[in-house]
């Protein structure tokens, strides 16, 4: 597979799937997005400060969220140790990632890092211990998990819902709440409601990810963290906020009451996207849920935004 590079609006690169129909990252920055809706929200600097730190970084592509949290741990504590497992689907994606215009932007340690990584599939230095889990996500997870594998931060990374349900599921979800520790924070960029629904059934509660000042009209939030189940239902606001997470808005929580809140399921982890979608389309069909254009009415919401 061949792939050509775009420039995105914060001057870094990325590539497009015509598999998928998408690029792997918004328009308004590859970088951007990596260190905002991933490396941040996780608290890794942070985290950095109290120990070894240990990653799992979901659709590892051209590395980016990888690049972005090792740049953003060993800024706030250089000697601060890391375990991360990168799973992908198609190799040929992290070398292609690897030609010297792509990587000049990132950190020597990290250009060396990220080019281990895409040609040895494992990388170890006294600093970072890296494995790249190359296969369907559905299955290398179920191995990643049974070794046992506590991860601090998982970045959550896969195309679209619409285009690549199979990494959205209730089932996928289950798997990877595995594979997170106890204060552990899972981080996407999506806020769509089936993924919500899908995070909760899966054991995690959720907040949303704050709006930057830069964001469109109408938009109302930039994706969803995940902290395990706290087993006291009034402690949740506390655990949110200790992780410096946002609770949903009153309107973000009703829309998880729509239609539009059907989560997908996929309950041996191998069924093929087109069945997915449509054991997805007859569930909402059938569901008898507030429909979704009039809780985009309610709210002001534009068509498709959900
Ligand atoms: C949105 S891109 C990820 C971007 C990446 N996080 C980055 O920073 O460059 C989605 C990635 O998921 C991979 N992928 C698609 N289906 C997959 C699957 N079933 N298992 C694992 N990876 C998959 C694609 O090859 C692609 O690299």
């Amino acid at each position: 597979m061949s792939w050509t590079p775009h420039l995105t609006d914060d001057g870094s690169f990325t590539f497009f799937s015509a598999e998928f129909g998408e690029a792997f990252h918004s328009q308004a920055g590859a970088k951007a997005e990596a260190f905002t809706k991933f490396a941040q929200v996780t608290g890794l600097a942070q985290r950095s400060q109290c120990g070894d730190l240990r990653l799992l970084d979901i659709c590892y592509g051209l590395g980016y969220n990888t690049a972005a949290a090792l740049e953003t741990i060993w800024a706030a504590n250089p000697g601060c140790r890391v375990e991360l497992y990168g799973l992908e689907l198609d190799e040929t994606v992290p070398l292609a990632a690897i030609a010297p215009d792509l990587l000049a932007s990132w950190s020597p340690e990290v250009q060396t890092s990220l080019e281990a990584i895409a040609l040895n599939h494992r990388h170890t230095t006294p600093l970072l211990q890296a494995t790249l889990l190359i296969g369907d996500a559905r299955q290398t997870i179920q191995h990643l998990a049974q070794t046992g594998f506590q991860a601090d931060a998982i970045f959550f990374d896969p195309f679209s819902p619409r285009r690549c349900p199979q990494l959205w599921t209730v089932e996928f979800f289950a798997q990877v709440v595995r594979c997170l520790a106890t204060h552990g924070t899972l981080a996407t960029y999506s806020r769509s409601a089936a993924v919500r629904t899908a995070m909760q059934a899966a054991g995690l509660q959720i907040g949303t990810i704050r709006l930057d000042p830069s964001h469109r009209p109408r938009e109302w939030s930039q994706g969803t963290v995940g902290v395990l189940a706290e087993p006291q239902p009034e402690k949740l606001a506390e655990k949110l906020a200790e992780q410096s997470l946002h609770p949903l808005s009153l309107m973000e929580q009703e829309h998880l009451n729509t239609r539009a809140a059907v989560p997908y399921r996929d309950p041996d982890l191998s069924d093929p996207a087109e069945l997915i979608q449509l054991r997805h389309q007859h569930e909402q069909q059938n569901c008898g849920w507030e429909s979704t254009s009039s809780w985009r009415r309610r709210w002001g919401i534009d068509e498709g935004d959900d």
